[in-house]
């Protein structure tokens, strides 16, 4: 037995043994978009960071991104599928309506012993999907989890509408979770989750579900994309991360400089920023990657860590931050110590 950071005492921690990300090859440049709706390069650049996006083929679907990104992470976790226990797919584009993106990615992975299921967060998938698997090994009842985040949100984007449509991009992240009785790898040290369903219209996509159904043609017909009020949605995101950091840091006991990274979910590079400022986490301990991505919601943590890690940014030992805000609107973060 041993204490975690926060003061719980549990035998086993969830640590991270692998991370993958992978994402279309296809890009779209601000250029590319300019030459689509009333937009400049200089515009999405100053207001949002964003460079370029990867967007899907009509063949790309959800399911097969996350499986990509499924198959690093397993292989650098060197876990084989088959011996897979559990398999959380944060995601708001999904393969279909039912079954589960997971059922696909269980099948194309072929990991039989595995129980698997959807998490519709929107950009928290990812986050929320790490504390419940957290959970579960913590608990000893699975020894690991694969946790995906995975969207493909060009194929609900309004590409007419230029409030929207520049913001986000396509792809997936993963990593896989195992149960440790090291003392000295912590793992997943302290989940937070909360959520606010009276902004729910705030950020949303109205079409596919019991309230308007495939079959009941919409009075609007741009309701079956993401619709956003992105103003709205800009101010709650600073406040939002800056509360779920802060609450985690005051639960923990931990100072920022105890923190080597901030890996927040990549929705706008000025929301990143005054955040941070606020959180008065240095440049350098914040990691951004959105000008490659743009927002990929639930995918864009596991992407911006995959990222992190691989450019040598972290080490073992070092104590980090996953921070995601959105549609819900939900928010939420864990602290890890690798
Ligand atoms: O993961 C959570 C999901 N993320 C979001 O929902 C996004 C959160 N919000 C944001 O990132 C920002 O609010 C946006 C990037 C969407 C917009 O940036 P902003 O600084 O909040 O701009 P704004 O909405 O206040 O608009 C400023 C001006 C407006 O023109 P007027 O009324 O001042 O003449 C807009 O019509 O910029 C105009 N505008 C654009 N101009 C060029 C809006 N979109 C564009 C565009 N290109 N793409």
């Amino acid at each position: 037995m041993h204490s975690s950071i926060d003061g719980t005492v549990s035998p086993y921690r969830a640590v991270i043994s692998g991370h993958g990300s992978f994402v279309p090859e296809k890009t779209l440049t601000n250029a590319d978009l300019a030459k689509m709706v009333d937009t400049s390069d200089e515009w999405i650049k100053v207001r949002t960071g964003i460079e370029k996006r990867h967007i899907t083929t009509d063949s790309e679907t959800t399911a097969l991104l996350a499986t990509e990104a499924a198959k690093i992470a397993l292989k650098k976790a060197e876990l084989a599928a088959e011996d897979v226990e559990l398999i959380i797919i944060g995601t708001i584009t999904p393969e279909m309506v039912f079954p589960s993106t997971a059922s696909f990615v269980q099948r194309a992975l072929n990991a039989k012993k595995a129980w698997v299921f959807d998490l519709a967060a929107a950009c928290s998938g990812f986050v929320y999907g790490v504390s419940i698997a957290q959970q579960f090994i913590e608990n000893g009842r699975i020894k690991n989890a694969l946790v995906i985040g995975a969207e493909t949100l060009s194929k609900i984007t309004d590409w007419t509408d230029r409030t929207s449509c520049i913001l986000f991009g396509d792809g997936a992240g993963a990593v896989v979770l195992e149960r440790s009785e090291d003392k000295n790898r912590k793992g997943i040290v302290y989940s937070m989750m909360a959520s606010d369903g009276d902004y729910w219209e705030a950020l949303c996509c109205k079409a596919y579900g019991s309230l308007n159904p495939a079959k009941k043609p919409l009075s609007d017909p741009s309701q079956t994309c993401m619709q956003i009020k992105g103003r709205e949605v800009y101010q709650q995101a600073v406040r939002r991360i800056v509360e779920a950091v802060n609450h985690c840091l005051k639960h923990c006991n931990l100072s920022t400089d105890d923190i080597s990274m901030l890996i927040s979910h990549q929705m706008n590079a000025r929301i990143i920023e005054s955040a941070t400022k606020r959180l008065n986490l240095p440049k350098e301990k914040v990691f951004l990657n959105i000008a490659e991505y743009g927002n990929t919601s639930a995918a864009s943590v596991p992407i911006a860590f995959d990222d992190c890690a691989r450019q040598g940014r972290v080490k073992r030992g070092d104590i980090i931050i996953f921070v995601a805000f959105g549609a819900g609107l939900t928010w939420g973060a864990n602290v890890i110590q690798l």
